[in-house]
């Protein structure tokens, strides 16, 4: 080996020592965890699959706060009032979670060792497993370049999402955040609980079984003349597809010119579990919590002209596509869309 090649190895060799370096130190870590990630794991799964059953909460909405969680504590998305929320929301365990991710995070943290869980994928080059993360920053980036221009906010199905908290506090627009009666009961009374400040927005308990979310958003005091943005992330792939269609085609109807309907959308393949075995073995957790995924939209051919033909079918028109993955020799699964009124 010449000295050329030797000095082109040593970086490489270097990173691999100090990544077994800090695999040995984090497996130290993590063996003191053991016995207390055990009792964490037992209430965690208590609280988010036991609790949360017996209070008819979304299980789904308690997953996606799960991860904001985690992105706080990974440094990839600070994100400090979900953490206050998660301390006292009854269907999560903030010790469970600590305990559980507590050696990764401190490993992370003292000597930088990084595994998926504090990484953000380049946009592009998201996979159907790295989503999570970087579809919540996309989100949060349509919030901020709306919030100033827009009248009023709508978040149909927002979950435990508190997106408009961050980005509407101190503005001068309306919001109004709808979901099932139990998610958004409990919410109402985690935010009071933690005194997380939330005067501001509306809250609609919506019983989707016998009840007109539309008219409920109405008599809120929603004004059918004002510029409007609704943000419906991950909710359509939980619900059929003649209900996305009427939701989106109540939505347009709602819409004055200016107002921008966002929301994301899957592959038929992804909803079915068809598209990876982590994704199956999620959505199928998933399922035996009472949500199954049941829409998805054939993205095999050319996803951006199926999307934006069923966007039209809805009376919609669409501004702006983001394909996941889009880089990457990999089939469509996943995109975030703008829309218009037609
Ligand atoms: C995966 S969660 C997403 C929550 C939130 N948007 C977020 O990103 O964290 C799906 C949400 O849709 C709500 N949901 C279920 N059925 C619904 C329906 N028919 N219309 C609107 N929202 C619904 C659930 O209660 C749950 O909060």
């Amino acid at each position: 080996m010449t000295d050329t090649n030797a000095k082109k190895q040593l970086p490489g060799i270097l990173r691999l020592l100090i990544k077994l370096f800090q695999i040995i130190l984090y497996i130290q870590i993590q063996i003191i965890f053991i016995p207390i990630a055990i009792i964490g794991l037992v209430d965690a799964i208590y609280k988010e699959m036991v609790k949360s059953k017996r209070l008819g909460i979304s299980f789904s909405a308690i997953k996606a706060l799960q991860y904001r969680w985690l992105m706080h504590y990974f440094n990839t998305r600070p994100d400090s009032l979900s953490v206050s929320f998660t301390k006292i929301f009854p269907c999560e365990s903030h010790f469970g979670m600590w305990s559980i991710m507590g050696a990764l995070i401190i490993s992370q943290r003292i000597f930088g060792f990084t595994t998926r869980l504090g990484k953000l994928v380049e946009p592009g080059k998201e996979t159907g497993d790295s989503t999570a993360g970087i579809r919540v920053l996309m989100f949060d980036r349509i919030m901020e370049k709306y919030v100033d221009e827009m009248e009023q906010i709508v978040l149909p199905g927002a979950g435990f999402d508190l997106i408009a908290l961050h980005f509407t506090k101190g503005k001068n627009v309306k919001v109004f955040e709808l979901d099932q009666v139990n998610t958004l009961n409990v919410k109402v009374e985690t935010l009071k609980k933690a005194g997380i400040k939330h005067d501001w927005i509306t809250y609609i308990p919506v019983d989707y079984s016998n009840e007109s979310w539309v008219d409920k958003l109405l008599e809120a005091g929603f004004d059918k003349t004002k510029k409007t943005l609704f943000l419906w992330q991950s909710v359509s792939l939980y619900l059929g597809a003649d209900i996305v269609k009427e939701t989106l085609r109540k939505m347009a109807d709602l819409c004055v010119d200016g107002s921008i309907i966002t929301q994301d959308f899957y592959s038929r393949a992804f909803a079915s579990g068809e598209y990876s075995k982590m994704a199956k073995r999620y959505l199928s957790i998933i399922e035996k919590m009472g949500e199954p995924s049941k829409f998805g939209i054939d993205m095999s051919n050319d996803p951006k002209a199926a999307v934006e033909s069923f966007l039209k079918e809805c009376g919609l028109i669409m501004t702006e596509y983001i394909q996941f993955g889009e880089k990457l020799d990999i089939e469509p699964f996943y995109c975030i869309v703008e829309a218009e009124k037609l």
